[in-house]
């Protein structure tokens, strides 16, 4: 296994992944996909920027430096040719690990607003109307909302996805911290003795 070309196509997944994370968050900030009449009106979670910073801006930095493994990982520093492979695949470790973190935090929030539902206009008072996800086997209860019009399925779609894709990013992230730990242990020498710069699979 080269670890190097792992890493890059890891790289390429997160990049679409976060992007997508980030339009998730921004559409959330419309509930029912109108301008809210006032801040308060929006799902306290939304606030939390999950999306955006945890699975958007903080991914970004896993996800450039995984795929530039592939291209400074056979030739090294200094002719040296594993050290240099090696001190990237231990510095992808430590961006895994932020990558990991970034996406767990959107997971775990996505998660709670998922189970506590949506803040709405119910008999002219602005609250949260469900507990413990009990709308989410139940779509009679939506109607409790009256107001933004489908603000129910518009944030169970949004989080649902912000859940998905931020998991996939975390579990992504975990094969990174395994590869580049097997990286930087084994200096990845299959890979370094077909080096034209492109051996690697
Ligand atoms: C769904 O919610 C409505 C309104 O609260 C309730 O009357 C009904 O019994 C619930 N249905 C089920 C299957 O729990």
């Amino acid at each position: 296994m080269c670890s190097g070309g792992c890493a890059k196509c890891l790289g390429i997944t997160l990049i679409p992944l976060a992007v997508l994370c980030t339009l998730a968050n921004i559409l959330l900030f419309f509930p029912g996909g109108k301008v809210a009449s006032s801040n308060e009106h929006i799902t306290d979670e939304v606030w939390y920027f999950g999306g955006i910073l945890g699975s958007g801006a903080l991914m970004i930095f896993p996800a450039l430096v995984f795929l530039g493994l592939k291209n400074n990982d056979c030739c090294g520093c200094c002719g040296n040719e594993s050290c240099g492979k090696r001190f990237a695949m231990f510095t992808s470790i430590i961006f895994a690990a932020v990558g990991f973190l970034g996406a767990g935090y959107c997971f775990i929030v996505s998660a709670v607003a998922l189970n506590k539902g949506p803040k709405c206009e119910t008999n002219n008072q602005w609250e949260y109307p469900f507990a413990n996800g009990d709308y989410l086997g139940n779509n009679t209860m939506w109607n409790m909302c009256k107001s933004p019009a489908d603000i129910v399925p518009w944030n169970l779609t949004l989080f649902s996805l912000l859940l998905i894709m931020s998991g996939i990013q975390a579990v992504l992230c975990a094969i990174q911290v395994v590869n580049g730990l097997i990286g930087t242990i084994c200096g990845d020498c299959s890979c370094c003795g077909c080096c034209g710069g492109n051996g690697a699979i």
